[in-house]
């Protein structure tokens, strides 16, 4: 059995070096890419503090769709260019957004939100989706919580068979 034992008193680069390692260890042997998804997000939704909502949109035609995640029920489609993920998703670029309210478009799926951190999900170039995790407070996510996400996606995205899903 997996046991994450993520020390919560890490700094962030500390945290998310632990992590790599962790994701690394739940994927290997495994190339289910719906269980792969599944368990990065229960990784993710167990070391994180303060945040409220963890998941994967996944790129189907011209719009995202909800993917696995944890948290409370989200919406389930997302145009590109529409919201926080459909912008990232456009834009093929991390979004951190510290008021969600000060967002102009932004999709409230959980009314607790306060912040938002988008990472898109590039494979050989080509957009995948988009991993998404929201936090209560205002001002949660920074660049040291991007690097960090983007590295989790990074060592996620060629563990995924993509077009299987
Ligand atoms: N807030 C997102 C929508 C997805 S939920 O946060 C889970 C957005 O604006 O794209």
């Amino acid at each position: 059995m997996f046991e994450a034992s993520i020390d919560r008193g890490l700094t962030k680069p500390a945290l998310y070096g632990a992590l790599s390692k962790s994701l690394e260890s739940l994927l290997e042997g495994e190339t289910d890419a719906l269980a792969n998804l599944a368990n990065a997000s229960g990784l993710l939704a167990d070391a994180l503090e303060r945040i409220n909502w963890c998941g994967f949109y996944l790129l189907r035609g011209e719009e995202l769709v909800l993917g696995p995640f944890q948290g409370k029920p989200a919406c389930v489609r997302i145009a590109l260019g529409k919201g926080v993920c459909g912008t990232a998703a456009q834009r093929r670029e991390a979004l951190v957004v510290p008021d969600v309210n000060a967002f102009p478009g932004h999709i409230a799926c959980d009314a607790a939100s306060r912040s938002e951190i988008v990472i898109p999900i590039l494979q050989d170039g080509r957009l995948r989706g988009v991993l998404d995790v929201d936090s209560p407070e205002t001002h949660r996510f920074d660049d040291e919580d991007r690097k960090g996400l983007e590295e989790l996606v990074r060592i996620l995205t060629p563990r995924v068979r993509w077009e299987s899903l």
